[in-house]
């Protein structure tokens, strides 16, 4: 932990402002007792941060806790579910996902490098336009709405097989335009609350908002169990609820915007390992 963060820390709770039990920033985040995942990494060299914290280092001890042993991790439920629908034949063609690819863990790896430019329709593919892709064009089924359980689940069934592996999302090239869009998103301030992402998660991370201990807004953990809708939330769903707190009309999920910003607000984080699927209040 930085001295600032300490520092902080102990003025909020001498002055009496901490009325929230404030995380333990120094926990180290160990899965099922095998697996450390590092929490806090260097920034990139051109971040804006000084240093990168997932969101896990914000929570309380209790919420830090359902994130380190899977059997308490309500998530699992969903990638149980997941794991059926994987097999499950569906549509015109045929066949289930397992069909064509034989095991799940195929897909280690994939998590860090999305969203990631696709040359031929010139966009931006995300976990949820690949796994559409397939199920409309190799399946012959119905394409899953974005944020729907459906989606979120087969999105942390794959998105676990990189779990510990560092976000590594490429923004040169041709995926530079969407990045730039992104940005210009990221810093422009909206809604009646006239803010921008980097009003909160970029100037005042590590400060209370209301009862919430505000994070770096980063998105290595999605999807993300949230206690309080007890259910898989999706990055882009996620934006919407803060572009809602402040008061701002939302862009759609999916749309060309908000997927510029997922790729934008995924490389603020490069180098953070995968989380999915963490837990988060
Ligand atoms: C008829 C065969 C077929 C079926 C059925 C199918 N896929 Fe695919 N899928 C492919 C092929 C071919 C590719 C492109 C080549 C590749 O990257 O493996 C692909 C690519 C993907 C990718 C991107 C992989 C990458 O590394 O870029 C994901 C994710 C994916 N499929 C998920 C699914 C899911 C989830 C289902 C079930 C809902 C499914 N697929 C059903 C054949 C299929
Ligand atoms: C008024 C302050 C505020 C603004 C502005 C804001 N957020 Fe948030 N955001 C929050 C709070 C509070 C939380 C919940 C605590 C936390 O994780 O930071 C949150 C959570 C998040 C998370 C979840 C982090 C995790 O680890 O689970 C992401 C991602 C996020 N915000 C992205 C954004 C983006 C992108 C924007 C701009 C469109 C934005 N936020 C604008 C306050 C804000």
């Amino acid at each position: 932990m930085n001295k600032i963060t300490k520092t902080l820390t102990c003025l909020l709770a001498a002055s009496g402002l901490a009325t929230v039990a404030v995380a333990d920033q120094d926990a180290t985040l160990t899965i099922n007792g095998e697996l450390t995942i590092a929490t806090t990494v260097a920034a990139p060299a051109d971040s804006p941060l000084d240093e990168l914290f997932s969101g896990w280092v914000f929570r309380s001890g209790e919420t830090q806790a359902l994130q380190m042993d899977d059997f308490d991790n309500p998530s699992f439920i969903f990638v149980d579910q997941a794991i059926e629908q994987f097999a499950k034949v569906e549509g015109t063609e045929g066949e289930s996902c397992a069909s064509c690819h034989t095991d799940v863990a195929e897909f280690k790896g994939l998590r860090t490098t999305l969203p990631r430019h696709n040359a031929s329709t010139g966009k931006l593919d995300t976990m949820a336009t690949l796994i559409n892709d397939c199920r409309t064009n190799r399946m012959g089924a119905e394409p899953w709405k974005y944020s729907k359980g459906k989606m979120t689940a087969m999105k942390a069934l794959i998105g676990l097989q990189s779990r510990g592996m560092p976000m590594n999302v490429a923004v040169d090239g041709a995926a530079a335009e969407h990045f730039e869009l992104g940005k210009e998103i990221y810093y422009t301030r909206v809604g009646q609350l006239d803010m921008s992402c980097a009003n909160c998660h970029e100037d005042n991370y590590d400060t209370m908002i209301r009862a919430d201990h505000l994070s770096q807004g980063q998105i290595n953990g999605f999807p993300t169990y949230r206690l309080k809708n007890a259910k898989l939330n999706s990055i882009q769903g996620r934006f919407k609820g803060c572009m809602k707190n402040i008061r701002a009309t939302p862009y759609k999920e999916g749309s060309k915007e908000f997927t510029a910003l997922e790729l934008y607000v995924a490389s603020r984080g490069n180098g953070l390992p995968v989380e999915t699927p963490s837990v988060r209040n």
